[in-house]
């Protein structure tokens, strides 16, 4: 016989629904990165492609871990459908500029979240998300670091081949605690 205790939704279902939304976007993220590294590979910008293949799975991470948090706590969590996904780029500035946009709206969906959390008293969400609003502070720094080296190094030739040397930099000072 199941255990009533453990079928209780300790999440508020209006948030479990934004988290499912969530999901959904989390795994176009990692979908959306996965053109650009592939873009970039194909564009012999090697760092910049393993630095998105990285991008790529760790948005993958960020899908598990709230699909994880969602059939944990009671809710249903469902597979996502990924749609839409870009793989035409005209220059690897368009790309970065491309992946800022992309975390600066997930900035605002998890946002969107933890304001939901509060209206409804759902402290177990909003405790939990704390360390997607780090992470996405800490995402879009990353990008705002690689759209600053093309004001300083241009955008074509050997600037360019040097520009893509420095990513793996970026990447290295935001390591994940
Ligand atoms: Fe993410
Ligand atoms: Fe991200």
């Amino acid at each position: 016989m199941k255990d009533l205790v453990r079928q209780k939704l300790s999440i508020h279902v209006e948030v479990m629904d934004m988290l499912n939304k969530q999901i959904e976007k989390e795994a176009h993220s990692s979908s959306a990165y996965l053109a650009m590294a592939s873009w970039c590979d194909h564009n012999a910008l090697s760092y910049s492609a393993q630095f998105f293949y990285d991008q790529s799975l760790e948005e993958r991470g960020h899908m598990m871990k709230i699909f994880r948090f969602v059939n944990d706590n009671g809710g249903t969590a469902y597979s996502p459908e990924v749609k839409n996904v870009i793989h035409d780029f005209k220059s690897l500035e368009e790309i970065y500029e491309t992946a800022l946009d992309q975390e600066i709206s997930i900035t605002q969906s998890i946002h969107n979240i933890v304001q939901k959390c509060r209206k409804l008293n759902d402290f177990t969400t909003e405790n939990f998300l704390q360390w997607f609003v780090k992470e996405q502070m800490e995402e879009e720094q990353m990008m705002r670091r690689a759209l600053e080296l093309f004001d300083l190094m241009g955008t074509d030739g050997l600037g360019l081949k040097l520009l893509d040397e420095r990513i793996p930099q970026i990447r290295e000072s935001n390591l994940p605690d």
